[in-house]
This record gives structure tokens, sequence and C-alpha cells, in this order.
């Protein structure tokens, strides 16, 4: 049985361990400014070259939700009413125009995207056009940030723990996004007891009085929800404990789907991704995320077996760090190949 808890003095090595950590993972002023300017620097390029179509550069993913640290790169989606722009390859033309270094075009990605290289900016970017979705889900990631403030803190040091441990790759490693770990997160602490975080889009769903008629696809009144996990005593090195505890040792994934729409967990039979049911694609996925706004995309899908079986040990390697000794720094050594 795998330790239930931390002792009291482990708990406060670990307190310390954990604020100084976090104080380092926030970005710095001079980051922050450098992401604002290369919001600029687009926005002036591309409605220079294209005026007059009511193009606006906004930032999602990381650098729109709280959990950005000093080198993550610059997540940006275009909107505009010019269709042409949607195809990438006009974007990728004009950013190689004006100085962008290494810019890549994927058309055929999931959605269309543009990656490129700001060399004077020191930042990397990815840029896709008309795809709200990804501002809706990233405004509902920054809402649950902001409703207590154990949130933050506690999601940075975990995307950090994966990102030095080579887990936070979809495209590339073959493991799975930050997004879904953030999903997971989430999800984790609406199922503390008592919760700490509410499902939004149930709350937005009792509301009786839609202010203009139109149901919102989120709750985002932070100051009536801001008391919601208060009933909750949980600190951070408690919740830290026990998120890889939970999804290192408890979760059934045979059984399980996380759903942050939910609040909860769905069983596999009700999500109809039955690992019984062979004819289901989801059905072999030992990693369920339900994608809170496209229902029936499963965020665990870019790991096959053999990469959610490399992950689900590094989770286990980072609790058996904690559980002996609290070896925070060892649990978040670089990853190294062997
Ligand atoms: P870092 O880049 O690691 O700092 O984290 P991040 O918060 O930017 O996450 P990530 O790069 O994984 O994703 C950026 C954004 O893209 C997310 O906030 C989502 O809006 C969107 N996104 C990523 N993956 C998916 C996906 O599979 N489905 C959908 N609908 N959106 C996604
Ligand atoms: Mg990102």
């Amino acid at each position: 049985e795998p330790k239930r808890s931390l002792e009291p003095e482990e708990h406060e090595k670990l307190r310390t361990q954990m604020d100084d950590l976090y104080q380092r993972l926030l970005p710095s002023d001079e980051s922050e400014g450098r992401r604002a300017q290369l919001v600029k620097k687009l926005d002036r390029l591309l409605n220079t070259e294209w005026p007059g179509n009511d193009i606006r550069v906004n930032v999602f993913g990381s650098s729109g939700n709280l959990l950005a640290s000093s080198d993550s790169d610059v997540d940006i989606c275009i909107t505009t009413p010019l269709k042409k722009l949607e195809s990438m390859h006009s974007i990728a033309m004009l950013l190689h125009k004006n100085g962008m270094e290494k810019v890549v075009c994927r058309a055929s990605a999931k959605v269309p995207i543009v990656k490129c290289w700001d060399p004077e900016l020191n930042l990397a970017a990815d840029l896709n056009v008309n795809n709200p979705l990804a501002l809706e889900n990233t405004r509902m990631i920054k809402t649950y940030v902001q409703l207590d403030d154990r949130v933050r803190p506690l999601a940075k040091i975990i995307k950090y723990w994966t990102k030095r441990r080579i887990l936070n790759d979809a495209a590339f490693g073959g493991t799975i996004s930050s997004y879904t770990w953030i999903c997971m997160i989430i999800n984790f602490l609406q199922r503390r007891d008592p919760p700490i975080l509410p499902s939004l889009q149930k709350k937005a769903e009792e509301r009786k009085q839609p202010e203009n008629g139109k149901i919102p696809q989120f709750a985002d009144n932070l100051d009536e929800l801001k008391s919601f996990g208060g009933a909750n005593k949980e600190t951070l090195p408690d919740l830290l404990f026990q998120f890889f505890r939970h999804y290192g040792y408890e979760f059934e994934y045979s059984k399980y789907v996380v759903s942050v729409k939910e609040g909860r967990l769905l069983s596999r039979q009700e999500k109809g991704w039955d690992p019984a049911n062979h004819y289901e694609k989801e059905a072999r996925n030992r990693l369920c995320v339900e994608e809170p706004f496209t229902l029936n995309r499963n965020l665990g899908n870019s790991a096959d077996d053999y990469a959610w079986s490399g992950i689900h040990g590094e989770i286990r390697r980072a609790f058996e760090l904690l559980a002996d000794g609290c070896q925070l720094e060892k649990c978040c050594e670089e990853y190294e190949f062997p």
C-alpha cells in the first residue's frame, strides 16, 4: 500500500521547496514584456499587409491562462473575416519576409498552424487562424486558475515536472499535451472531498436567468465562485503528494474517464469508451480525458499503450521520491535518455 500522507516535518520541508520553486517559475516582467511586444509586432505586420480586414491578434494557451513560464512559447490565434488567411501559407510567407526564423507551416495538422521563431525577441510562437474554441477553453482554464489560490502554484509545479521529464509533447513525443495535464489537474481538484473546484460548465447550466438570453458555455462570475473551495483545507504539499498518489496508484484507468465538464469521473461504459468493446476506437486507450467542449474527443489518445505506460511509470517515480523524504528536486530532475 503506497504511503497515505506526509508526516508534519515532511510537510514543512515540501512546503519550503514548493514555495521556492514556484517563485522561480513565475514569468519575469521582462519576459511578459517580450510576449506583449510580439503580439504588437504581429498585429502591425498583419494589418499593414492586409489593411481593412479587422485582423486581431489574440493569445491563448499558457500565454493567456496564467500558467506560462519565462520560456513558454506564445500561442497566437488570429481572428479575421479574410478567409484566405486560414490556409496559413500567406501568413507563413509574410513572417518569413519579415525576419522570423524557422518558419514551418503545418497545413494538415488537426488545426492548421504556422510555427516560427522571433530572433529579435527570443520567442517561439505557434499561430493559427479563426479558432474560437481555443480562445474559449483558454478563458475557462484561466477562470479555474483564478478560483482558488492553490491552483496556480500546483499546476505550474506539475507542468514544470512534465517538461523536465519530457511528458508533455503530444505532437512529437507520443505523450500528452500540457492542456491534457491541466484537465487532469482540474478534475483531480474537482474530486477532492470537499471539492476545491466546481464544474464551471455545470454552474452555467444551473443558472436560471441568463443575462442576455443566451446561456454561456461556462460560469465566469469569479466574485461569487471564489468561496467555493474554502471548506477544503488541504495544503499545496498535500495536494502535490495526493495528485501523484491518485494518478499513480488509485485511479482505475480501465474503468473511468476524466471529465472536467461534469466535474466527476464518467464510467467508460457511460462514455462509450468501453475497453471491452473492441470495435470502439477509443476503447484501447489506457488514459481517457474528455475534451471539455468537444465531448467525443479523447485528449488521452495522443499516447499509445507504450507511451502511456512510460508516463504512468513517471507518475509513480514522482510519488516514490516525494514519499521517500520529499525529494522534489530529484523528482523534477531533467530526464536523461538511456
Ligand atoms: P505550454 O505551452 O506547455 O506552456 O502549455 P499550454 O497551456 O500552452 O498548453 P498547450 O500548448 O498544450 O495548448 C495550448 C492551447 O491549445 C490550450 O490552452 C488549448 O486552448 C489548445 N489545445 C491544445 N490541445 C488541444 C486539443 O487537443 N483540443 C483542443 N480543443 N484544444 C487544444
Ligand atoms: Mg502552449
